[in-house]
């Protein structure tokens, strides 16, 4: 079977023909053919030998994280999917430490020791190859009317965790309603970033009714700013207004969540979060060199006003279907920005480029099912 993969001691990333097709193995197992596969980041990460690794005994690594597949077979015991059922696989896989308790109760996303693998990125392969086998219970079912943008789920799970611990973080403010933010207070959030975790978290933010507001790198107009404005966010430049103008325009910040992966302009907008305000970093920055920051003033900050910090990674099976009830809600809304998001899909021979070459487009997609869809 066809395969991307990676071979980080030979420094190597090629199609391998030989990765062997996987069985069911077990009564819930469910093998699924991918359709698509997403490229972050994170691939591109990998692929520069910074970060991930092969499973046990494995000098390569099969690559993807971001899938999308079509159920072809299901085990005797399995309930909740079908043939032809359109499914998302989730991404991270539990450890085996009978103590650590969120990974026994299936929050492998808030796992203890970090010794769980990632399908695709830590110590498990990935999707990025014609058919794959996993537990029922890491196969999130999506409806066929998202077949056409539901490779983005998992990026939207970013958002989707995020918002869900702000609610829980700020249910110390009992006033304030996740049904209705607007109406008691923290209403007014910034996104950090305008990639697809950046984009889709503004849809998100928007939708769970938030006044939301883009603050990012490129100054504007770029498609990227533009599509961000058709879908009713106001976009703001770094580029040309600095931090204090931002926060001057905006008002009070009562959330930053933040993709955008830079120390350096996080820790400029940290410093104007609001009192009772709550900061998500999600991004995860380079080996960058140490920058300067008045950690004292963001210390007096935090403490004087209330503030919580947070960093979230990964994602439940809730998040996941978070993410797909909310895909559908932006569909509904702005089909053709969710559809702009995607801004290439490629063939697996193409990867090299995308991965290895300079980073362009928004979204770009690799289809394995043969000559690429239209994007
Ligand atoms: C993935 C997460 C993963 C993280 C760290 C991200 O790109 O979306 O699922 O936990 O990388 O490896």
């Amino acid at each position: 079977m066809k395969a991307l993969a990676v071979f980080p001691e030979k420094e190597e990333l090629r199609v391998i023909g030989d990765h062997s097709m996987p069985e069911l193995t077990s009564p819930h197992d469910v093998k699924v053919r991918m359709l698509e596969v997403g490229v972050c980041a994170t691939d591109r990460e990998i692929c520069s030998f910074e970060y991930g690794a092969p499973p046990q005994g494995f000098d390569h690594l099969v690559l993807g994280h971001e899938g999308l597949g079509e159920v072809v077979e299901v085990g005797s015991a399995v309930s909740t999917l079908q043939p032809k059922d359109l499914v998302v696989p989730m991404v991270r896989r539990p450890c085996n430490d009978p103590e650590c308790y969120s990974c026994r109760e299936d929050r492998s996303d808030f796992c203890y020791n970090g010794n769980f693998v990632e399908r695709g990125i830590k110590e498990c392969h990935g999707f990025m190859t014609d058919y794959v086998v996993d537990h029922e219970k890491f196969l999130c079912k999506v409806p066929p009317e998202l077949r056409d943008v539901a490779v983005l789920i998992e990026p939207l799970t970013v958002a989707e965790k995020a918002l869900e611990q702000i609610w829980q973080v700020q249910q110390r403010l009992p006033w304030t309603n996740p049904e209705a933010p607007n109406e008691q207070g923290q209403h007014r959030a910034v996104v950090l970033g305008a990639g697809p975790v950046g984009i889709m978290g503004a849809m998100a933010f928007k939708v769970a009714g938030f006044d939301t507001y883009v603050f990012s790198r490129s100054p504007a107009p770029n498609p990227k700013a533009n599509l961000i404005e058709s879908f009713g966010v106001p976009y703001i430049s770094c580029k040309t207004t600095s931090v204090e103008e931002m926060a001057r325009q905006v008002g009070r910040i009562d959330v930053v969540y933040e993709a955008i992966g830079v120390a350096d302009i996080s820790f400029k907008v940290l410093d104007h979060l609001a009192h009772n305000g709550i900061f998500v970093f999600t991004g995860i920055p380079g080996y960058d060199p140490p920058i300067e920051l008045d950690a004292a003033k963001l210390m007096r900050n935090i403490v004087l006003k209330n503030q919580a910090v947070i960093g979230t990674v990964n994602a439940s099976r809730k998040t996941f279907q978070d993410a797909i009830r909310d895909l559908g809600t932006f569909m509904e809304q702005w089909p053709e920005a969710v559809r702009a998001i995607i801004s290439g899909r490629y063939a697996v021979e193409d990867a090299n480029e995308l991965l290895m070459g300079k980073a362009t487009g928004i979204k770009n997609v690799i289809s394995l099912t043969g000559k690429p869809a239209e994007a």
